[in-house]
């Protein structure tokens, strides 16, 4: 039976009187006395499927979230989703569902621990449709610009972001190795050969502060190009970031809908940007009443108030020294300042790429490691990359989830990933 199956979305295109089966999970249930009412989800939408007499009697037996398969004919029902309705002539119960533990509104934290079965409801699975939108039109944005896709390593030696956040693990001879935070400097060694590359992988972060916006596994699309300076890949980061959008305004109206996002200002994030720099946002946030001096890092308060100031996305560029990891390299024509820009998304959701220009010179780099207290020797392949061939090269990071939290307009992180890991949770 099964076989002939067809999907609630093309049920509800075909035409009445058809004969049709359809299989998936009870999603709402209502019993009247001659008859019952149920609504059938699967992977493409909802069905109303009404049951009389005997078959009725068949379908009481089913649950909230029990499997089911269903024939019948199809009719026009104005009342029903998609104007159409099933009329049962046989029901079969697949996979009975006792007691399914989530039938009304529960809090977060309890949905994060049966997140198993939460990931089923209508507002998950709209966040999952628009999540595989993101990650395909990534993918398509890099190979349609001669980017090569590329893997790198997950276990490393070294810190890239700051030892603060790393995630140490035994390694198999009983060293320590760590969870890579970016895959930055893998990729900087692969544009000597392919000279455009990206990936998207999991980065890890041992995150200490409890936010809206921090996993510590999350999803870090990556790219560096070779022959490239900020002004570049200020360019490339606008230009995907607008592709992304764009292509989940075409495919997910439907799911922008049933979560209530506001479309206007996804329509209006087409490049270019606004651009500020360092200097600029620090006076604008004065001007704001913020307690902040130059010289300070933004956090997520100060990045949400800068951006009211903005209606669609907006680099700030040339942050200082101090705030930025080792390997930024320093604006020749101002040393103080890094060649480096943070893309804040607007609407309150602040940074979602990080990224810059990398010091190319091998002294350089060596008394900018010395200067942040590092070892140079825990960076010796690194300081090859500057030793064999050495160019200007630029790159950046993009949190996948942020940028899904932000188009789906979510107000916490976990809900942009279906297992989300955080400082206090690692289950299911
Ligand atoms: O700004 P970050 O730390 O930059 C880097 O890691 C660079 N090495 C990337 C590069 O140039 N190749 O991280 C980049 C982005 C951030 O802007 C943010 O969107 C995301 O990664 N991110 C996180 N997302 C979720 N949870 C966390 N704990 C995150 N930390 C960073
Ligand atoms: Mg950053």
């Amino acid at each position: 039976m099964e076989e002939c199956c067809k999907s609630t979305k093309e049920i509800l295109a075909m035409d009445e009187g058809s004969n049709v089966s359809v299989r998936g999970w009870v999603y709402r249930f209502r019993d009247f006395r001659d008859k019952v009412f149920m609504l059938v989800r699967d992977s493409t939408g909802v069905i109303q499927v009404v049951f009389r007499d005997d078959v009725a009697g068949e379908a009481r037996k089913a649950d909230i979230e029990a499997s089911v398969v269903v024939s019948g004919s199809l009719r026009r029902d104005p009342r029903a989703p998609g104007g159409k309705e099933l009329e049962a002539k046989s029901f079969r119960l697949v996979g009975e569902a006792k007691n399914f533990p989530i039938t009304k509104d529960y809090s977060r934290e309890y949905l994060l621990d049966v997140r198993h079965l939460w990931i089923r409801s209508r507002r998950m699975t709209a966040v999952l449709k628009i999540r595989h939108t993101v990650f395909g039109a990534l993918h398509e944005y890099f190979r349609k610009h001669g980017y090569y896709e590329v893997q790198c390593p997950m276990f490393v030696k070294a810190a890239v972001e700051g030892g603060a956040t790393l995630f140490p693990v035994k390694y198999v001879d009983e060293s320590t190795v760590y969870l890579t935070q970016s895959s930055q400097f893998y990729l900087e060694a692969l544009i000597y050969s392919l000279e455009k590359v990206y990936t998207i992988a999991p980065s890890f972060r041992a995150e200490k502060s409890r936010t809206r916006r921090h996993l510590t596994e999350f999803w870090h699309c990556e790219a560096e190009v070779a022959w490239a300076g900020l002004e570049e890949i200020i360019r490339v980061e606008e230009e995907l970031v607008g592709y992304v959008v764009q292509k989940v305004l075409e495919n997910n109206q439907e799911e922008l809908k049933l979560l209530g996002r506001r479309i206007e200002p996804l329509e209006r994030c087409k490049p270019p940007f606004y651009r500020i720099s360092y200097d600029e946002a620090i006076e604008i946030l004065e001007r704001k009443g913020v307690n902040i001096k130059w010289g300070d890092d933004f956090g997520a308060d100060e990045e949400s108030k800068l951006v009211e100031e903005f209606d669609k996305p907006v680099f700030v560029c040339r942050y200082p020294e101090k705030v930025k990891a080792f390997y930024h390299k320093n604006d020749p024509l101002r040393s103080e300042v890094t060649l480096s820009a943070d893309l804040l998304a607007p609407e309150g959701y602040g940074e979602i790429i990080g990224g810059g220009e990398r010091i190319d010179k091998l002294e350089e780099l060596v008394d900018k490691i010395k200067r942040f207290g590092l070892n140079p020797e825990d960076y010796e392949w690194y300081l090859d990359l500057r030793r064999y061939g050495s160019v200007r090269h630029a790159g950046f990071g993009l949190g996948v989830d942020r940028t899904v939290m932000w188009i789906a307009g979510l107000d916490h992180i976990v809900d942009a990933i279906p297992f989300p890991r955080t400082i206090r949770r690692a289950y299911p």
